[in-house]
């Protein structure tokens, strides 16, 4: 079996449809076992079942904004009977709380829609259209206990025109966050990524390319 992954999603879903398309492309060498949903209406657990991916709706009832309780404890036990070794936060709506950081320490991480430690938080984009940037972008980076604050892993940077909206920013960005996501997955599968205090440098690869 390839390098078994699990995904938490909320939405939308198309960072996890990237994540599939370029499984399936065999671009990305890992396998999806498991999506799970805190929201029933999710698109993205339609895109699991497209790909064939066992996708779970499992609510949590206790908070709105936090993953604890009954449910956080279903999470743990879903990915850990599944076997996964790296937990992908893609438009996760929830914070996530001590018992589940511990059960996957290190192995959970997150895309974000703005170059951190700027814009923090919901509505990044958007955040970072106001503030008036030149250039906003993506990041990809471990979960630690706070908001946005773990170590990165990968940046992109994406340039905000003149007459960009709020929209428009927000695509472009979308774009780069599908590329860079898989590549910091496939990163950490292949056991590239270490982290120094909050660094994370990137062990090269074995190829002519890789290292250039
Ligand atoms: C993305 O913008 C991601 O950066 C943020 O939430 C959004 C999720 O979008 N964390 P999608 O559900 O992957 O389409």
């Amino acid at each position: 079996m390839e390098f078994p992954i699990g995904v938490l999603v909320s939405g939308r879903g198309s960072n996890l449809e990237a994540i599939l398309l370029h499984i399936k492309e065999g671009k990305l060498n890992v396998e999806v076992v498991a999506v799970i949903s805190d929201n029933e209406d999710a698109r993205a657990l339609k895109i699991a079942e497209e790909y064939g991916v066992d996708g779970y709706y499992i609510p949590c009832i206790e908070k709105k904004t936090a993953l604890v309780g009954e449910a956080e404890r279903k999470y743990i036990e879903l990915f850990q009977k599944k076997g996964v070794k790296l937990v992908v936060l893609a438009g996760f709506m929830r914070i996530l709380k001590k018992d589940f950081l511990t059960a996957f320490k290190g192995r959970i991480i997150n895309i974000h829609p703005a170059l951190l430690p700027s814009f923090k938080g919901l509505n990044a984009q958007k955040q970072a259209f106001e503030y008036g940037v030149k250039i906003s972008g993506c990041t990809v980076h471990f979960i630690d206990e706070g908001v946005d604050t773990g170590p990165i892993i990968l940046q992109e940077p994406v340039p905000v025109f003149d007459d960009d909206s709020v929209d428009t920013l927000s695509r472009r960005i979308l774009k780069h966050e599908h590329e860079i996501y898989s590549r910091a997955i496939q990163l950490f599968s292949e056991g590239r990524l270490k982290i120094e205090d909050r660094r994370v440098r990137i062990i090269a690869g074995s190829t002519e390319e890789e290292r250039s």
